[in-house]
């Protein structure tokens, strides 16, 4: 293919190299004329183990060239590739006036090109970036998007000092886009590069980048507080670390990677609280650990401000444990959430299967006598009963028989607090506790309305 890469630092020096190594043809753009001339002499922008050799194989082979020339770049390609830098604002805010320069060139040149041509996004933007760059290129050049050209998100996931290593082994390569023609021709691009090829939304790829970033410094925070607790303690938080993640199955694992509801049972919260004091008494500050609960009460109160804000007053709670197949009440986030509704009066009747509470002894009767005296008038055995007596149907775990409740209930309120459905098509209204509106029906809005409606009674 023949590719045109703007912007010659990590990133596009790097992705320049590799895909002339993949045996593309690649047209380098800087407005650096000191970038622009090392590539053209066979050398690298930047030091970078491996880099020197790629790029002066691919120079002497004639697939690698650089200029400052735009329009010259755009028209010997089918693919520009946007690898500009995205600072960031003292706030935080990004500064994505390089990009929007890029997508400026990319449209003039675009003005007297009659082929298709797909532009890429490559450095890290934040959602919605590539419907500024679509409509900066559709102003420029008075050409159609979807038509005359498409923007995809194909974000960059290298580190430096391994960066030609992760190019070519990366843990899998992502492309956003809504046009089928991109997708083939990244399928193409990328067909000797090992791991999963994904296509998937576009603002789904154009966030990748920042929650895998976030995630990587999340972990190295929160290694770094147990290691201080460690310390203070006399404890080899290495050998810790180190068996931590020899657990595969919870520890370094897909599970509790949902978006869902708050966390709760009879170990989470404890255990987390007891690490919490106990740095606490060894005065070791850990705002990471510290901030976990908050962050969980917070979730509980996400809940209760979606039920009040369908504006109905009879709720129904399908679940009351804190996790299917189990009568454990102990930490239930939903009976925080029963609490604080039944506090504003709202008139809430539970289901769950497994509480049955003619039979509730022990522990669990101890704790519903303490927290949810009421319980006993507003439990039923029968779901029904309690969807019949409802408008709006929290949904709080995946107990198999929910799955049938759109089908049955239509034009209720749904509130999904642990993705029990996939794909709706639901006459009612649906709401997610931590995801975009899933209902695909036409009547519904799509659109999650975020302002309150308060119920009045
Ligand atoms: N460096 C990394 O490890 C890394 C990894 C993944 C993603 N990213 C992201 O990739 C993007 C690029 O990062 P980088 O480290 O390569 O930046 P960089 O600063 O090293 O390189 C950016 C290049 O773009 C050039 N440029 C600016 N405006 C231009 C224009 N109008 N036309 C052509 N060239 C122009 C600059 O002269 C510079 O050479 C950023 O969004 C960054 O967040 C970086």
């Amino acid at each position: 293919m023949n590719i045109s890469i703007f912007g010659l630092g990590y990133v596009g020096c790097v992705g320049a190299a590799c895909c002339a190594r993949l045996g593309h043809h690649v047209i380098g753009n800087d407005i650096s004329e000191n970038r622009v001339n090392l590539i053209n002499q066979g050398k690298p922008t930047i030091i970078e183990t491996d880099i020197e050799e790629l790029v002066r194989s691919a120079h002497d082979q004639g697939l690698l060239e650089a200029t400052m020339d735009h329009r010259y770049a755009v028209h010997n390609s089918e693919l520009s590739i946007i690898a500009v830098g995205t600072p960031i604002s003292r706030e935080g805010h990004l500064d994505l006036s390089y990009i929007y320069g890029v997508a400026r060139q990319i449209g003039e040149a675009l003005a007297d090109k009659d082929e298709f041509h797909i532009i890429a996004i490559r450095s890290t933007v934040l959602p919605g970036t590539s419907v500024k760059v679509g409509e900066i290129i559709e102003e420029v050049s008075g050409k159609v998007r979807g038509e005359d050209f498409t923007v995809v998100s194909n974000p960059e996931f290298l580190r430096e000092g391994t960066a030609v290593h992760d190019y070519m082994n990366p843990p899998f390569t992502l492309i956003g886009t809504d046009s089928e023609y991109a997708e083939r021709k990244f399928r193409e691009l990328y067909k000797d590069i090992p791991g999963e090829f994904i296509a998937a939304d576009i603002e789904v790829a154009e966030i990748m980048k920042y929650v895998n970033n976030t995630y990587h410094g999340l972990k190295i925070a929160f290694t770094n507080e147990v290691g201080n607790i460690c310390k203070a303690l006399g404890i080899d938080s290495h050998k810790v670390m180190e068996i931590f993640c020899k657990d595969r199955q919870l520890n370094l694992s897909p599970y509790y990677f949902k978006p869902g509801f708050a966390y709760g049972g009879s170990c989470l919260p404890k255990d987390s609280k007891a690490l919490r004091t106990l740095a606490h008494d060894l005065y070791v500050d850990v705002p990471v650990i510290n901030a976990i609960n908050p962050s969980n009460e917070r979730q509980k109160k996400n809940a209760v401000d979606i039920i009040e804000s369908k504006g109905q007053r009879r709720i129904g709670i399908l679940g009351l444990s804190f996790k299917s197949g189990t009568d454990d009440l102990r930490c239930s986030p939903i009976i925080d959430v029963a609490e604080i509704l039944l506090g504003k009066g709202y008139e809430i009747r539970i289901y769950d299967k497994n509480v049955r509470i003619s039979q509730t002894a022990g522990i669990n009767a101890d704790f519903i006598t303490a927290k949810l005296p009421h319980l006993y008038e507003i439990i039923s055995d029968d779901l029904d009963t309690v969807c019949e007596e409802s408008d709006v149907l929290v949904v709080t775990n995946k107990e198999k028989e929910f799955a049938e409740i759109p089908a049955r209930y239509p034009h209720k309120c749904i509130v999904d607090l642990v993705r029990q459905f996939t794909e709706l098509d639901y006459d009612g209204n649906y709401e997610g506790i931590s995801w975009e509106n899933i209902n695909i029906n036409p009547a519904q809005q799509k659109k999650i309305v975020r302002t309150m409606i308060k119920a009045e009674f």
